[in-house]
């Protein structure tokens, strides 16, 4: 029996992003995978595993177990950084789960962040929530990157401590895109007062480097967001609330936007 670890597309690129040769914390890790393939194509030199449900930790120790990697993959049941020593790790994965428990779980032990140089992310829901905490605590970001994996769109996110793009640098960015949708305002589809706010928003949604990226997988997790925002938009015509009619309005100027966006060559 092959007790070789296959990765999807999603998993991959995390792995992608992880330096050679470090301590990896793999949080979240449910069957290790992740760990174990590292491990096993000479990647990393050891990881801890850590997951707090007991089935999920189960199953990563059973894998571990099953290729006699006890000594160099560490599986331990518990919540988020918890089970971990201050500078124990030197590169973070968390992926797999929404971006605000990634965010709770990041701020809990600053003490283990500290021996931490690289971060990679790959966050279900709360993107831009994650950026901008991201930034906010002094994190570069080294990479972003969409994949696909059966049919679904994935964005993770490399950051490092130590190279990589700045807050003033992708403010920069962000100021590019205000720049290059001007024309949405002066043609009347967008209302001044929202304008930039807007801008702001979908920047952050999707990601100032993977906006510039221009390819086809873009074009398609934006034509997702856009369908979502019609449904939002169905949604609210049918209700009779007045107050409703300006949230209407600012959901038609952010489909505008996005397609503002999506077009720009
Ligand atoms: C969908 S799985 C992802 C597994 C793997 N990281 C991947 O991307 O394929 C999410 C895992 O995160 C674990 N998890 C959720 N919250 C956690 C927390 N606060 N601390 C540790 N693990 C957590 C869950 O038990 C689950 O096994």
């Amino acid at each position: 029996m092959s007790l070789s670890v296959t990765m999807g597309p999603r998993l991959q690129t995390v792995a992608s992003y992880v330096p050679n040769g470090v301590n990896l914390g793999d949080i979240g890790t449910d069957h290790a995978y992740l760990p174990i393939a590292l491990y096993e194509t000479q990647r990393i030199s050891k990881a801890v595993a850590i997951d707090v449900h007991e089935g999920p930790y189960q199953s990563a120790l059973t894998a571990v177990k099953a290729r006699h990697l006890e000594a160099v993959i560490d599986v331990r049941l518990g919540d988020g950084l918890m089970p971990l020593e201050s500078g124990e790790v030197n590169v973070l994965t968390l992926a797999g789960m929404g971006g605000r428990t990634m965010l709770d779980i990041l701020s809990a032990r600053p003490d283990v962040l500290e021996s931490v140089h690289d971060l990679i992310l790959q966050p279900q829901g709360a993107e831009s929530a994650v950026r901008l905490a991201m930034l906010g605590d002094g994190w570069r970001l080294k990479a972003e990157r969409l994949v696909e994996e059966d049919d679904r769109i994935y964005v993770v996110m490399a950051y490092s401590k130590d190279d990589g793009w700045d807050g003033a640098e992708l403010q920069t960015i962000q100021r590019s895109w205000i720049q290059r949708l001007y024309p949405l305002l002066e043609n009347g589809s967008i209302l001044a007062a929202e304008f930039q706010s807007l801008v702001q928003k979908l920047v952050w949604h999707f990601g100032p480097l993977i906006l510039d990226e221009r390819t086809d997988l873009l074009s398609r997790y934006m034509n997702e967001y856009k369908s979502m925002l019609a449904r939002r938009m169905e949604q609210m015509k049918k209700s009779n609330n007045t107050e409703i009619i300006a949230k209407i309005r600012e959901v038609s100027e952010e489909l505008a936007l996005v397609e503002g966006l999506r077009i720009w060559q």
